[in-house]
């Protein structure tokens, strides 16, 4: 992998033909004591997995899995930084080698066109008296040369191809964008409003559960702390923290 910055020229990288998860393997590394900046990539996962447990389609040699493990110094509050953070820094890689816009669905997918080409993982170890951060692994997963996908993600799921580019160079890209700021992510002004443009959720009609029943709203706007506000039909405000929105398609 080359154009690392000049910083992490010495950043581990252990390269598997398959894991269970890259962020599972990720973990045990950070536990055994792995640095910081210290980075898990397999060719194929049997268990990648999202958000809610919810399985990663990670077929051989089609996508790029990998697994960072960071020690930045932050408190849990902030953690939702790292994903809004990442989400943009994924964009700008995946703009500049697309020539396209990809856009972001509240929280932590990226769209190309209206289809989910890459999600990102992070999952925070925490000092349970301070709430200070011990560890954070940063798992991305991109689909890169998937031509074909399952029947139930054929609708729903997309990939970088037909593009001349090979993972290795996405994977320095990425690492090049996101390494340098990875010790400390804190919140930044021109991050939110980039995250807001590339949005594909504000301004749609979307539906979250609450309290076991479905609720429509529209999403207006997102805040300094990652939630997503939503006005619904009865005029109220929601602000929600974490979950899941599915955009209402007309
Ligand atoms: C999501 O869709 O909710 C996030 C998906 C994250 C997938 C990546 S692939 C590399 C890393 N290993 C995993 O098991 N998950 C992440």
């Amino acid at each position: 992998i080359k154009a690392l910055h000049s910083d992490y020229q010495k950043i581990q990288l252990e390269i598997y033909p398959q894991v269970d998860s890259t962020n599972t393997r990720a973990k045990v590394r950070a536990i055994e004591g792995a640095q910081h900046g210290h980075v898990i990539l397999a060719d194929e996962q049997t268990r990648g997995h999202g958000r809610f447990g919810r399985p990663f389609y990670s077929p051989k040699g089609e996508g790029l899995y990998m697994s960072l493990i960071l020690r930045p110094q932050m408190h849990l509050s902030q953690s939702v930084y790292v994903t809004m953070q990442v989400a943009v820094l994924i964009c700008r890689v995946l703009e500049r080698l697309t020539h396209q816009a990809p856009s972001i669905k509240w929280v932590n997918d990226i769209y190309l066109g209206d289809k989910k080409v890459c999600g990102i993982l992070t999952e925070a170890v925490t000092d349970f008296e301070t709430g200070q951060v011990q560890y954070m692994i940063l798992g991305i997963g991109l689909n890169v040369w998937n031509e074909e996908f399952p029947d139930e993600l054929k609708q729903i799921a997309t990939a970088l191809t037909p593009l001349k580019t090979t993972r290795n160079e996405i994977c320095a890209a990425l690492l090049n964008e996101v390494l340098p700021i990875s010790s400390s992510f804190s919140f930044d002004e021109e991050i939110l409003v980039e995250y807001k443009r590339r949005s594909n959720v504000l301004g749609k009609t979307v539906e979250f559960v609450k309290n076991r029943a479905p609720i429509e709203g529209v999403a207006e706007d997102i805040d300094e702390t990652g939630g997503l506000i939503v006005r619904l039909q009865n005029g109220e405000v929601e602000t929600l923290h974490s979950g899941e929105v599915s955009i209402r398609r007309k």
